[in-house]
């Protein structure tokens, strides 16, 4: 009896095992005619001692991390392979590109062949589903549901960011001594998104310790520095525990509730009161609350958006200040434009028109991008439109389940997009009559990412970064660089200053 089960058992693993083998085959058949029908030659591989674990490469990123030149190492590896190649790791296939062509064929013409991948799993706990999380039909509706807010944020009054950026000044030292500006940027960020978002500002510029302020912006800022571990850790993450940030998560979502439940009763009063004159009194939550009673989904949406957009802002300031503290002759033709407002507070059409405020944040959205790398993965068999063969011309055939990693640090460095001169701070490159004709880099300039996932905050960022610098250089005469050393990453989540900016600052 017990031998003829084993008979059985060893035939149904021999079936299941031709089964799968004849699968495999067929797959691999099926992806080759695909391949050939597409003219698609393989992108070079990086050379590796093996694919399966990257162990490698896995090091040498720990090392130069720790070094805070994990971008540089992405740029280096471009030098030598060329911008777009495959690595293995972690029982994972990878392409990684800086090719303009590729990435728009990712994040917008083939935008339907790729996902997120793993972020709802390693960012779910904190932010849940939400526009910034999810993929596919979910991610459709939560979009559908923020998008209009942002252009209703055009009637967010700049009088919100004036009162923010004033409680900053006020922590400017006048007599010289110098100050950490990124520090001081982090606070507003997150004080002017807070207002916007839910309502009401956290004050984090005021009167702020030992409040439930302090403990949410800590938890937050604790559970987002846990993302990139948790990004690497991918799938597994869900299988280790890890009680502090199950913590954190917790009164971030409490503090969140809170909100909601305040915008959902505030709503259902004015409908008692048949109160319409909205426009008074627009908040980003009241508007979400009109279109979407779920109080989860509300809360969700809010914290996708605090995430995608406090310290995005904050790195674009302090890498900006950064810079102009090392370029004085920027910063006085800056000043010379902000000088033609006669210390006037500038509207919107003023900040529209200031060519050169443009130009200085373009150039630092161009060296040092808050979002400098980026991935996606194919949900099925595509194809990439360049990067094969020896000429690096043609197709690169992509099987699904491939992590498409792209720097958009490295791109934005390319010397044959920007000049020779790609690594120096000149806004004037940006400038219409910049000697060799005005720069069109297309899909080569990607701070805010491209196709249907472009970031929603833009003008908002636009708008509170342009204000910020008008009012501070309205307010400061000079500005002394007091750290000798240079540039240095800071890169989380998001891309700062690794070292702070510290200046001194002088009024006029
Ligand atoms: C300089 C500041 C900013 C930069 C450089 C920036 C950059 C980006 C980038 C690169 C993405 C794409 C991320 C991805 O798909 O993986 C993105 C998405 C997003 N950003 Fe921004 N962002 C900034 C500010 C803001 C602000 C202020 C807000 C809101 C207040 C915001 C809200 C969002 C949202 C909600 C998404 C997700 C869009 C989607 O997936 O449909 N961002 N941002």
């Amino acid at each position: 009896m017990a031998s003829h089960t084993l008979t059985l058992i060893s035939i149904s693993a021999i079936l299941l095992l031709t089964y799968t083998i004849i699968q495999q085959l067929l797959r691999r058949r099926a992806a080759a005619q695909f391949a050939r029908s597409h003219g698609c030659q393989p992108a070079p591989a990086y050379p590796q001692p093996e694919r399966l674990i990257g162990l490698a490469l896995i090091k040498e990123s720990k090392a130069r991390s720790a070094k805070r030149e994990v971008l540089e190492l992405f740029r280096e590896r471009c030098d030598r392979m060329g911008p777009t190649w495959t690595m293995g790791m972690l029982g994972g296939h990878f392409v990684f590109s800086i090719d303009p062509e590729n990435i728009q064929a990712v994040l917008a013409k083939n935008f339907k062949d790729w996902g997120l991948g793993q972020r709802e799993h390693t960012w779910g706990p904190l932010l849940g589903k939400g526009i910034f999380t999810t993929d596919g039909a979910q991610w459709e509706h939560s979009r559908a549901i923020v998008r209009p807010n942002f252009v209703k944020s055009q009637i967010v009054s700049l009088g919100m960011f004036e009162r923010h950026i004033q409680e900053l000044i006020q922590k400017i030292p006048k007599d010289g001594s110098t100050v950490d500006l990124q520090t001081l940027f982090f606070n507003m960020t997150l004080d002017s998104s807070t207002e916007f978002l839910f309502g009401e500002s956290i004050e984090s510029q005021l009167t702020f310790e030992g409040s439930d302020a302090e403990k949410f912006s800590e938890a937050f800022d604790f559970a987002q520095h846990q993302m990139p571990g948790r990004n690497r850790m991918g799938n597994l993450v869900r299988f280790i525990p890890d009680r502090k940030f199950d913590e954190a998560c917790k009164i971030v979502q409490d503090w969140g509730d809170r909100y909601v439940a305040k915008a959902l009763k505030n709503l259902a009063a004015e409908k008692a009161e048949k109160d319409d004159d909205t426009k008074e009194r627009y908040t980003f939550m009241r508007e979400m609350a009109s279109q979407t009673p779920d109080p989860i989904q509300l809360r969700n949406e809010v914290l996708n958006i605090l995430l995608a957009g406090r310290d995005t802002t904050a790195g674009l300031l302090s890498n900006l200040f950064h810079a102009l503290a090392r370029n004085p002759r920027v910063w006085q033709k800056l000043k010379a434009e902000i000088d033609t407002l006669e210390g006037r507070i500038p509207d919107y059409d003023c900040l529209r028109n200031m060519h050169y405020l443009k130009w200085v944040l373009n150039e630092s959205l161009r060296l040092y991008p808050p979002v400098p790398t980026n991935a996606r993965i194919s949900n099925k068999d595509t194809v990439l439109p360049r990067g094969g063969g020896s000429s690096g011309q043609m197709p690169v055939f992509v099987p699904k389940d491939t992590i498409f990693l792209y720097s958009v640090y490295s791109m934005h460095r390319r010397t044959d997009i920007y000049g020779a001169d790609a690594l120096e701070f000149k806004p004037e490159r940006w400038s219409p009559d910049a000697p060799g004709g005005p720069l069109r880099p297309h899909w080569g300039f990607l701070p805010f990412n491209g196709g249907p996932r472009i970031c929603v905050g833009q003008q908002y960022a636009l708008t509170e970064a342009s204000y910020t610098i008008v009012r501070l250089l309205q307010t400061f005469g000079e500005l002394e660089n007091r750290d000798p050393k240079g540039w240095v990453e800071g890169y989380g989540l998001t891309l700062c200053s690794g070292d702070g900016t510290k200046v001194a600052l002088k009024l006029r």
